[in-house]
C-alpha cells in the first residue's frame, strides 16, 4: 500500500524518547520535522538523530518548548516520552493545536485529568493512544490469538506485573535527569500498571462489553531503595534512611463487570529479574509467563489438548509456534527486530498507520485514561488502607454498545486474517 507522508513531531528525547524516535524514522512515510526537550543537549542530540536519517531529504528544527513548537510547526502529531506527570498535559495541549498524540507509558496523576484527556479527544476529534508497546510482544499476541479461538474457554482471571529492579534509575534520578525518582519518594501505590494491564484489558473487552468496575491496592513497607544505597552510594549519600513513599511491592486487585478478576503487582525496588508476570486462565486452561532460569517461556495447561492431566507443557515450541499471532508471521515483522524484540517498531507502525489514515488507533483514548488511571486509584485505595475504590466510566456508558473496533493488521480487538493474506 502507498504510504502518505505523516509529520510527527517528537516532544521528550531521553533515553527512551530518542531511541524511539530512531526507530520511528525507520516507519515508512514518517517524518519528524521537529523535536523537543527541555534540555538542550537531549534536543541538539535529536536534531541530529533525525539529520542523520533525512539524508538532507527535509529540515528538522529544535525546541526547548513544546508550546512554542506547537504554535511554530505544521505537525500531523507528536509523540510524547517525557514523564509521567507531563505526559498528560502535552497530549492535551498537542490535541487543542490539531496533532494526534502518541504517548510513552505511565500512570496517571489525576482521574481529573484523565476525563480531561478524554474530553479533549471527543471535542478535537484528534486521538491519544498509549504507546503500550508490550500489547504488540510476540507472547501476548499468540496467547490473544488462542484466546480469541476460545481454546482457554471463558477467560476467568488474568495476572500480571511490572516486575523490574530499577533501583539505580529511581536512586540517580538526579544525577542522571531522569523522572521515576520523585514518584517513588512522594507517592505510594501502582505506579507504572499498563505493561501488564495493556493485553490483559484487550484479552477481556474492556471498554468493548467489559469494563473495570472497582479495585483495591496494598503496598508493602519501603526497604529496597535504601539497602541499594547503603549498598552503593554508602550512608553518607543524602538519600540514605530517606523515608521513601512508595512501598516495595504494591498489589492490586481488579474486578471486571462480567465478572472475571485481574491482579497486578508493582516491583521495581528489589532484586529480581525482569517479569510481567503474564497469566490468564480460563474455564479450559491456563498459560502463565515462567518465570525460571531457561529464558523466555511460558508454560501451559489446556485440558485434554495438553499431553499430560494436571501437568505443565512449555509454551514457545508447541503452541506459539502453531498460534503465532499473524502479525508475527509476517515478513514486514519478521525481517525486522527492533527495540524490545520488535514490539517497540510494531506500536509504532501501529501509530504512524493510524495518524497516515487519520483514523481510530487500536489503543484509543478510552483505553489510555482506563489503563493510566489504575495508577491514581491505587494511590486512593493505598491511603485508605486497601478500601475498594470504584472505577470511572471514561466512555460514559458506550462500553455496553460500542461500534466495533476498526480492523486492521494492527488491530487488538480481534485477529483481522483478511490483512495478512
Ligand atoms: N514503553 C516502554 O517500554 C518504555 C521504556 C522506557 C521508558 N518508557 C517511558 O517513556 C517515558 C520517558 O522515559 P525516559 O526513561 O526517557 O525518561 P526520562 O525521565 O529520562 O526523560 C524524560 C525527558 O523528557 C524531558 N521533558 C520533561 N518535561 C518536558 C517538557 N515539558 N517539555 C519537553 N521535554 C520535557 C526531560 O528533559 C527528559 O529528557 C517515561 O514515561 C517512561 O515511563 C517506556
Amino acid at each position: 500500500m502507498e504510504q502518505k507522508t505523516c509529520r510527527i513531531g517528537c516532544i521528550g528525547l531521553s533515553g527512551r524518547g530518542a531511541g524511539m524516535m530512531e526507530l520511528l524514522l525507520d516507519v515508512p512515510g514518517v517524518i519528524v520535522p521537529a523535536v523537543c526537550d527541555l534540555v538542550e543537549e537531549r534536543m541538539d542530540k535529536g536534531v541530529e538523530i533525525v539529520k542523520k536519517k533525512a539524508k538532507g531529504e527535509y529540515d528538522v528544527r529544535g525546541y526547548i518548548d513544546y508550546k512554542t513548537m506547537l504554535d511554530n510547526e505544521d505537525l500531523d502529531a507528536v509523540f510524547v516520552a517525557t514523564t509521567w506527570i507531563t505526559h498528560i498535559p502535552i497530549a492535551i495541549d498537542a490535541m487543542k493545536a490539531g496533532c494526534h498524540v502518541g504517548m510513552e507509558v505511565g500512570g496517571a496523576s489525576s482521574i481529573e485529568e484523565c476525563f480531561r484527556l478524554v474530553r479533549t479527544s471527543e471535542e478535537t476529534g484528534k486521538f491519544c493512544m498509549l504507546m503500550e508497546n508490550c500489547c504488540y510482544d510476540r507472547k501476548e499476541m499468540a496467547v490473544f490469538n488462542m484466546v480469541k479461538q476460545g481454546l482457554f474457554g471463558e477467560i476467568i482471571h488474568c495476572e500480571g506485573g511490572y516486575r523490574h529492579d530499577l533501583r539505580d534509575e529511581i536512586v540517580l534520578g538526579r544525577e542522571n535527569i531522569h523522572g521515576r525518582l520523585k514518584n517513588f519518594m512522594h507517592r505510594n501505590g501502582e505506579l507504572y500498571p499498563t505493561h501488564e494491564i495493556g493485553p490483559i484489558a484487550k484479552i477481556l473487552d474492556i471498554n468493548r462489553g467489559n469494563r473495570f468496575v472497582s479495585l483495591v491496592s496494598v503496598s508493602s513497607k519501603s526497604k529496597g531503595l535504601n539497602e541499594w544505597i547503603k549498598n552503593n552510594k554508602g550512608e553518607d549519600y543524602d538519600l540514605y534512611g530517606y523515608d521513601w513513599c512508595c512501598g516495595d511491592i504494591t498489589t492490586t486487585i481488579l474486578k471486571c463487570a462480567n465478572g472475571e478478576t485481574v491482579t497486578i503487582n508493582h516491583d521495581c525496588c528489589l532484586p529480581r529479574p525482569y517479569s510481567r508476570e503474564f497469566t490468564v486462565q480460563g474455564t479450559k486452561g491456563v498459560v502463565k509467563e515462567l518465570e525460571s532460569a531457561e529464558g523466555d517461556d511460558a508454560t501451559i495447561y489446556l485440558e485434554g489438548i495438553s499431553e499430560k492431566p494436571h501437568c505443565w507443557e512449555y509454551f514457545n515450541e508447541k503452541y506459539r509456534a502453531k498460534y503465532e499471532h499473524p502479525l508475527w508471521r509476517d515478513d514486514d515483522t519478521v525481517n525486522f527486530v527492533g527495540g524490545h524484540g520488535g514490539m517497540d517498531y510494531l506500536i509504532l507502525a501501529a501509530f504512524a498507520e493510524s495518524v497516515q489514515l487519520d483514523a481510530e488507533p487500536p489503543i484509543d483514548v478510552y483505553d489510555t485514561a482506563t489503563w493510566m488511571a489504575i495508577t491514581a486509584l491505587s494511590e486512593q485505595s493505598v491511603s485508605m488502607g486497601g478500601s475498594a475504590v470504584p472505577f470511572p466510566d471514561f466512555t460514559n456508558g458506550m462500553w455496553i454498545d460500542r461500534a466495533p473496533a476498526r480492523r486492521g493488521k494492527f488491530c487488538l480487538e480481534q485477529v483481522c486474517d483478511e490483512f495478512f493474506e
